[in-house]
């Protein structure tokens, strides 16, 4: 399936701005290819099928094993209660087990056989998480759903048979959920619109959920990052403007987490919508540490954190936030990298996401781009236009941008930066907005009006990662090339795929691309996903001579999404995320009460409930993943 090159005629069916793209993308490839002269980041592996059944397809050679399910204990010393298939754990059990549906993940090694797995528990489903599923909502339920949120931090080994294992009891095993106490650094910190009866001085705030993606910093903490924070809150009958800016839907209680803990319910306490959407900064080597949410990136449905270093020795921090016609955003810290990942380097560096500058970004029709700055008293940001200071323009970034005329995008998912290179990427998952009546229509870096499939964007910067301006171009238009139109055939060198979303770039530059098709659109005859039944794993080198060709490497098991990407330092041993395993779609509404017959399928054990997990590949010979 790595022939279905297709024809550069579809380009012509598109519209003019892409064929300026084009022109563009040729400048950029001759740069890329010099740039990475010599880098070796082959792929070498023949593409797995959808035909085969299993429920993890990998290519041969490979195995993989089940390392950390929902409800597996994490190895916190004070308790390891078993999981019990019947869901019937309780709250105070959930909060030392596995949460649910993991996402974002990142290892952080000790030595070659040992790391800590740093991963976020993005959302519940309700429907397996209690014995009885979502029938009577219970203070019970709510508090166990609270725990099954957040973060794990757990210790990971390489027995001697090669195989990696969870270290439990382990010293660095953690759990941070819905009611973790963090602290609140940068501008916003401290602010009127932050203030709440339970916290009057604005600082203090329980809690993280939606944790999508994610990010490293080089001095070794963990960014998890708040996306769809706005189900969660009983939301006024009448929302305000700056509410609805944020998506609040009059009345909309998705969780009924406000019928029990009060300050979920906006009517009572509006200002606890603000204290969610941050970007949040964990030391995963000291579980007694205090999470911070850096509001100096911004506050956004935040998708991930990529981090980097510039030249310069500042923090580069690139944001997506996954929303239909919301922005990329950097961070440009204000001080240098304390050089390390020691104890030290991360004391050096505790403020280091305190102070700097974020930007959106515009993408220009000619292949160019501005970081447009959001500093209070610039331009538009100033008090007569709503924002009364630093504060206020980083609670209400969407306003800001909105203001500064950054580009609206096709739902910006992962970001990745090649440290080598210094270029960047961002997946822009679909978009089927784009182009509908009253919506914006395509655009240069947007230009599939409406966009089921996605694409992926690079840039490079005229000058160091922190530079304000930059060239870009697309790597992908994402599709199938057995689709007729041309909207949803894409121009994929390789193997098919639509709605990428996990982004990353493994130690010898290769990018991998996970993808997150709904339940409701895959394999769906007559649909642009007609050919393609399940979510998938995908591994170019966008340095090839020729250009990427993307090569599928895993299929997930049905109904799943796979996320969390994370190398071993020697690319020798991945971690990634099997996401709501099972997840069904009836008459389009998501099917929250799996009736019993639905687990005799279940992965990764049938019988027993689905269960999102960590799944770790190997290559059998030992050699690097994918190469
Ligand atoms: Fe949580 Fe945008 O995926
Ligand atoms: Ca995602
Ligand atoms: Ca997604
Ligand atoms: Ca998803």
């Amino acid at each position: 399936m790595a022939d279905e090159r297709p024809s550069l005629t579809s380009w012509d069916a598109l519209s003019r701005r892409a064929v300026l793209h084009t022109a563009t993308a040729t400048t950029l490839a001759a740069w890329w290819r010099q740039t990475h002269a010599g880098a070796g980041a082959a792929v070498s592996f023949t593409s797995v099928d959808f035909a085969d059944p299993s429920p993890l397809v990998l290519p041969q050679g490979y195995t993989a094993h089940v390392l950390y399910r929902w409800g597996d204990p994490t190895g916190v010393p004070r308790g390891q209660p078993a999981f019990k298939p019947d869901a019937s754990n309780s709250a105070a059990e959930q909060a030392l087990q596995a949460g649910m549906h993991h996402d974002g993940m990142h290892f952080f090694p000790i030595d070659a056989q040992r790391g800590l797995l740093a991963l976020n528990h993005e959302y519940t489903d309700e429907g397996l998480l209690h014995t009885d599923g979502t029938r009577d909502w219970s203070a019970r339920k709510v508090a166990k759903s609270m725990n099954a949120h957040g973060v794990s931090v757990v210790e990971v080994r390489r027995a001697v048979d090669g195989t990696w294992q969870l270290v439990r009891p382990s010293r660095y095993a953690r759990r941070i959920t819905a009611s973790t106490p963090m602290r609140l650094g940068g501008p916003a910190a401290g602010h009127k619109l932050m203030r709440t009866a339970a916290d009057p001085a604005g600082r203090r705030v329980l809690g993280t959920f939606a944790n999508c993606a994610n990010g490293a910093t080089p001095w070794g903490t963990y960014l998890t990052c708040e996306e769809n924070f706005h189900y969660y809150f009983q939301s006024p009958d009448e929302p305000d403007a700056h509410q609805r800016r944020w998506n609040l839907a009059p009345k909309g209680n998705a969780l009924h987490w406000s019928d029990f803990v009060e300050r979920f319910d906006l009517r009572r306490h509006p200002n606890e919508f603000n204290r969610f959407g941050w970007v949040v900064e964990i030391d995963p080597w000291d579980p007694m540490s205090t999470p911070v949410k850096r509001t100096a990136l911004g506050r956004a449905a935040h998708e991930g954190a990529a981090c980097a270093v510039s030249h310069s020795g500042h923090a580069v921090v690139l944001m997506g936030e996954d929303a239909a016609f919301e922005r990329i955003y950097k961070f440009v810290s204000r001080d240098k990298v304390h050089p390390g990942d020691d104890a030290a380097a991360r004391r050096a560096n505790r403020t280091l996401l305190d102070h700097g500058t974020l930007y959106a970004a515009r993408f220009d029709a000619d292949g160019r781009g501005r970081w447009l700055p959001l500093v209070h008293g610039q331009g538009p940001l100033t008090a007569a236009n709503g924002f009364a200071d630093q504060g206020e323009v980083l609670i209400k970034a969407r306003q800001a941008s909105d203001a500064l005329g950054a580009t609206p995008m096709d739902r910006p998912e992962w970001t990745a930066i090649d440290p080598v290179t210094g270029a960047m990427y961002v997946t822009l998952t679909n978009n089927t907005q784009r182009g509908a009546p009253g919506r914006p229509g395509p655009d240069a870096a947007n230009p599939r009006g409406p966009n089921p499939m996605g694409h992926i964007l690079r840039w490079r910067h005229h000058g160091d990662l922190d530079a304000e301006t930059f060239d870009w171009d697309l790597l992908v238009l994402a599709g199938d090339n057995r689709n007729t139109d041309a909207q949803t055939k894409g121009q994929v060198p390789g193997d098919a795929f639509g709605s990428p979303d996990g982004l990353v770039l493994d130690p010898a530059g290769r990018l991998w691309v996970h993808t997150d098709a709904s339940s409701s659109v895959l394999g769906k005859p007559g649909g642009p996903y007609a050919h393609l039944p399940r979510n998938q794993l995908l591994v170019c080198d966008p340095a090839a001579s020729g250009g990427p060709q993307f090569r599928r490497f895993l299929i997930g098991p049905p109904g799943a999404e796979l996320t969390g990407a994370s190398f071993t330092p020697d690319g020798r041993t991945l971690f990634i995320n099997v996401q709501h395993p099972g997840e069904r779609t009836d008459a389009g509404a998501l099917d929250r009460n799996h009736p019993a017959t639905a687990y005799a399928q279940a992965w990764p054990e049938p019988g027993v409930r689905w269960r999102s997990a960590t799944v770790v590949i190997t290559r059998d010979d030992g050699g690097v993943i994918g190469g």
